[in-house]
């Protein structure tokens, strides 16, 4: 069997996804609607999407759209039929007699369907067509989300199945679990539960909304939306619907409904139009008074009516410890134990009936809803003993039970069981761990360290450093579980010491930032950075000193320092214009490449795909693209021990730049945007100063300069540039509010 044609029928947000991945696989696939101008609304919608669902826009190609009416002789020739048209049974009914009237019978059909079962869709096919039809149920976006849950029965073709989900794993990207007919199957049996606990809970305990998504959040390695942004962003109504459907299906024995009751405000309020986002703003809003700049809103509880969202402080360090947040003796201590206490013990419920391997329930919530760690790694962590006589309310169920009479504390097993790709997570529980630095822990495996950064959103500081530094005596693996790579370096820390007007130190930090790694470059063992997430500014700057990058395909990455004030001073600057130097434009004319990378730099353009990333040198030939995170690793194995065998550093570069010469072009450049009010006072200062980095300072063409020489330069203009006001006005800025001030 091979899938190299695909019908999707129905365009909307799921159709519309999983479509769009199809064409990051350069798999032809065909949009059906009921309508082809719905279908071609969707390939727009496709095109224009932010953030963009294609990895390039060129792969916009391979769909095809058309109407279920005059087009579905398409089918015919098929090799997956993928449904996703509205949640009605009935529609679906007639879909599927359609489709099976006119598929080969090669062929595998499957919907995208979030609440109906299996067996239920299936009701009114021959045993025959049973066989190969299943649930595919993708998360949105699509292309983002890294769960797919397959849902099968026995009556299936296990091969099919088999080999559908290789195909999603392989082609598509997808960290696919297979699992039982069960009412919302594992992620969002989980996922809906944990929200509607972490809900109900705040409201019990009256908790405001920002107190409840403050916990509900990082400190429990949960996104930062939490439980009352989330709601926002999936919408409100779309949220009763499916609980609508949990209460019909689940027994009435299931806790499930003791949190899924209706709250009459709720539903006011969606009667009202508050449903989110998309509507007239939810648990949250964004609201403009008198002229004013907007202002995030939040709701109060009784009162219906929206104030100033309030900034919580939890008095906590970065790192995240769930035994020290149920252990605290405040109002957000005793939520966090009622929520995760509460998730525990349902998930724990499900085992056996709804699956029999709890790590799947884990990963399942890692992939599906971006947790850090799932319910019984929670437990884990928390330890069986502490989560049993920590409280003698707690009734545990028979699970948990087990486990404490056996003293059962290091239950867990292995990880990510639902692959038989060799990832980074089981990888870690083999290798041998050093956690000595407070901001990377370095692993030992068979011939080469891994370094993990694991600081919040991977923010670089001195520790970062210190731990590439220390692994950099062997051939080495730069690798995240977490969402970023690296956000850049941890303006925070930078801060603290720009407060204390403590310039020493920034200095001796990004020194420490440069030689580190210089010494990536430039040690005898082959260094590759294997990005997922944001690789940005400071995290960039580690890609492009490694010798090779195994991106995955959904990396954003780009040096955006000059958006708070500052510029890439960590070898970032310098390694660009090298980059730009190799080609014959910059061959032909010395000022080709400073006046390229100027642009670059001075607009912090940024690539949402290694694809993308291509045409800026962001990565080069050398670099892999790859579609499944759970590959990275192995890929860069593979890619260690292919070229370790009489591996040379690369030879240091020189320059040899025109200095005032094209300082003056750039100059021109930067007066046309002011002139134009493209850029404000401090644009024109940080573009001078970058461009001053960028001619090679006071040089002239025919004096050589060494990449010393250059790393100098970037750090007397970063060291410059931070001590301003107006780039600690751009930093702070940032900060607290995650957008660029322009100044
Ligand atoms: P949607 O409402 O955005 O799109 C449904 C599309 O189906 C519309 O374009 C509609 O014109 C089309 N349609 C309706 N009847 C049709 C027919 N007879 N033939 C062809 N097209 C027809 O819905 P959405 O959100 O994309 O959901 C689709 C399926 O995916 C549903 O089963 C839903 O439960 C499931 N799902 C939705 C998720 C979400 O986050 N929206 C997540 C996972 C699953």
């Amino acid at each position: 069997m091979k899938i190299k044609n695909v019908v999707v029928i129905g365009s909307g947000t799921m159709g519309s996804g999983i479509a769009a991945q199809l064409c990051n696989a350069n798999i032809p696939v065909t949009l059906l609607d009921l309508k082809t101008e719905i279908s071609e609304k969707a390939k727009k919608r496709i095109f224009e999407s932010k953030p963009p669902l294609l990895i390039d826009k060129s792969k916009i190609n391979n769909i095809r759209i058309g109407n279920i009416d005059e087009n579905f002789e398409i089918v015919k020739k098929a090799d997956w039929i993928v449904e996703a048209v509205v949640e009605r049974i009935d529609v679906k009914h007639k879909i599927y007699e359609k489709i099976l009237k006119n598929r080969k019978k090669e062929s595998i059909i499957s919907s995208n369907t979030s609440t109906i079962p299996l067996k239920v869709l299936s009701s009114k096919m021959s045993m025959q067509d049973k066989k190969d039809f299943c649930i595919t149920h993708f998360f949105n976006p699509v292309r983002y989300m890294g769960l797919l849950e397959i849902v099968s029965e026995t009556n299936n073709d296990i091969n099919k199945i088999n080999f559908l989900k290789d195909f999603c794993e392989n082609s598509l990207g997808k960290g696919v679990i297979i699992c039982k007919d069960t009412p919302g199957f594992l992620g969002n049996r989980v996922g809906v539960y944990a929200l509607q606990v972490a809900m109900t809970e705040a409201i019990k305990m009256k908790l405001s909304i920002e107190e409840a998504d403050a916990i509900f959040g990082r400190p429990m390695g949960i996104p930062k939306t939490g439980v009352f942004g989330l709601y926002d962003l999936i919408g409100i109504d779309l949220m009763l619907d499916v609980l609508k459907s949990f209460k019909k299906e689940l027994p009435k024995s299931d806790s499930f409904h003791l949190v899924a009751q209706e709250i009459p405000f709720i539903k006011e309020m969606v009667n009202r139009g508050f449903t989110g986002r998309k509507g007239k703003g939810g648990f949250y809003r964004m609201n403009r008074t008198g002229g004013g700049p907007k202002v995030l809103e939040a709701l109060s509880y009784n009162l219906t009516k929206y104030f100033p969202a309030e900034k919580i402080d939890l008095s906590i360090d970065d790192k995240i410890d769930i035994k020290k947040l149920v252990s605290r003796n405040d109002k957000y201590g005793k939520y966090a134990w009622s929520v995760i206490s509460k998730i525990i013990l349902y998930a724990s419920s499900l085992i056996p009936n709804v699956t029999k391997d709890y790590n799947n329930i884990d990963e399942a919530m890692r992939l599906g809803f971006n947790w850090t760690k799932g319910p019984f790694e929670m437990l884990e962590e928390l330890g069986v003993k502490f989560f049993v006589e920590k409280d003698n309310q707690l009734k545990t169920n028979e699970f948990i039970k087990k486990l404490y009479d056996k003293k059962n504390n290091n239950f867990y097993g292995k990880r990510q069981i639902y692959t038989n790709l060799e990832t980074l997570g089981k990888v870690k529980q083999l290798a041998k761990i050093n956690k000595d630095n407070k901001s990377a822990i370095i692993y030992e495996h068979k011939d080469y360290k891994i370094v993990e950064f694991n600081t919040k959103a991977n923010t670089l500081d001195y520790d970062s450093m210190d731990a590439l530094k220390k692994a950099s005596d062997k051939n080495m693996i730069i690798i995240n579980e977490g969402m970023q790579f690296s956000a850049g370096v941890n303006l925070n820390y930078v801060m603290d010491f720009a407060k204390e007007k403590n310039w020493k130190a920034i200095e001796k930090f990004i020194h420490h930032f440069q030689m580190t790694c210089k010494q990536l470059k430039y040690s005898n063992n082959v260094v590759v950075s294997a990005p997922s997430g944001l690789a940005l500014g400071g995290g960039f700057e580690v890609l492009v000193q490694s010798d090779y990058v195994v991106a995955h395909a959904n990396i954003v990455t780009g040096l955006v320092e000059t958006l708070v004030g500052l510029i890439p001073a960590g070898g970032g600057t310098t390694n660009m214009l090298w980059r730009w130097m190799q080609t014959q434009e910059a061959k032909k004319d010395p000022d080709f490449a400073p006046q390229k990378v100027f642009d670059i730099i001075g607009y912090g353009k940024t690539a949402n795909s290694p694809i993308e990333a291509m045409p800026f040198k962001f990565l080069l030939e050398k670099d892999k693209n790859i579609m499944n995170r759970n590959k990275l690793l192995s890929v860069s194995q593979d890619l260690i021990n292919e070229k370790k065998d009489g591996y040379k550093p690369p030879k240091k570069p020189t320059f040899k730049l025109s200095g005032s010469q094209v300082r003056g072009k750039m100059f021109q450049t930067l007066e046309k945007l002011f002139k134009e009010k493209k850029i404000l006072e401090h644009g024109m200062e940080v573009g001078k100063k970058l461009a001053f980095v960028l001619s090679g300072g006071n040089t002239t063409i025919n004096k050589e300069l060494s990449e010393d020489d250059m790393y100098a330069l970037e750090l007397e203009v970063f060291v410059q540039l931070i001590q301003m006001e107006k780039t600690q006005a751009r930093i702070k800025h940032t900060l607290s509010t995650g957008k660029p001030l322009v100044n």
